[in-house]
């Protein structure tokens, strides 16, 4: 995997993008499609930054999340956790992909918190896209290489 690659349309590599992630390209475009439609569900009326993410459990469902900021600035939840807690508050708790898009040119990546909580359920793709539909794809274990474990709680 080459993360600097640019997938998009345009580059008419779409399919060997979800060739990589073991989805097909409907698939593939369904979820950036879901991504992009949930971002305009934003409720970010304090930073007007919109990000939207939809994620493939392992039993195949797709769940979409927004960001749902709060006037006390540090209750706000990421895009990416809130469609963690729909789909584990649904009964899946097992992910094997992440599309994560916003209204950048850049490729936002997600934030710490973010992947943290992803760690917890993966291993997993992660596809950013950015405001043109063009992605990036990389991976939790490269984002957040060393985790928290379990292990360090049974110390203790
Ligand atoms: N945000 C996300 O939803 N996901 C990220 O990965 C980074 C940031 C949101 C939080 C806040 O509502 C807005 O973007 C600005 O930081």
């Amino acid at each position: 995997m080459n993360k600097e690659t640019i997938y998009s349309k345009e580059n008419n590599n779409i399919d060997e993008l979800a060739k990589l992630v073991n989805i097909s390209t409907e698939l593939l475009t369904k979820m950036m499609d879901q991504a992009e439609s949930v971002k305009s569900k934003s409720y970010s009326p304090y930073s007007k930054f919109q990000v939207g993410c939809c994620l493939l459990t392992s039993k195949g469902t797709l769940v979409n999340g927004t960001n749902v900021e709060n006037v006390a600035y540090g209750s706000t939840i990421c895009a990416e956790r809130s469609a963690i807690v729909s789909s584990v508050s649904n009964g899946e708790s097992s992910f094997s992909l992440f599309v994560v898009t916003s209204n950048l040119e850049n490729f936002l990546t997600p934030c710490g918190a973010c992947r943290q909580c992803i760690v917890e359920f993966g291993p997993c793709h992660i596809i950013l896209m950015n405001v043109n539909r063009a992605c990036k794809l990389t991976s939790i274990d490269e984002l957040l290489p060393s985790k928290a474990d379990i292990a360090h709680l049974k110390q203790v």
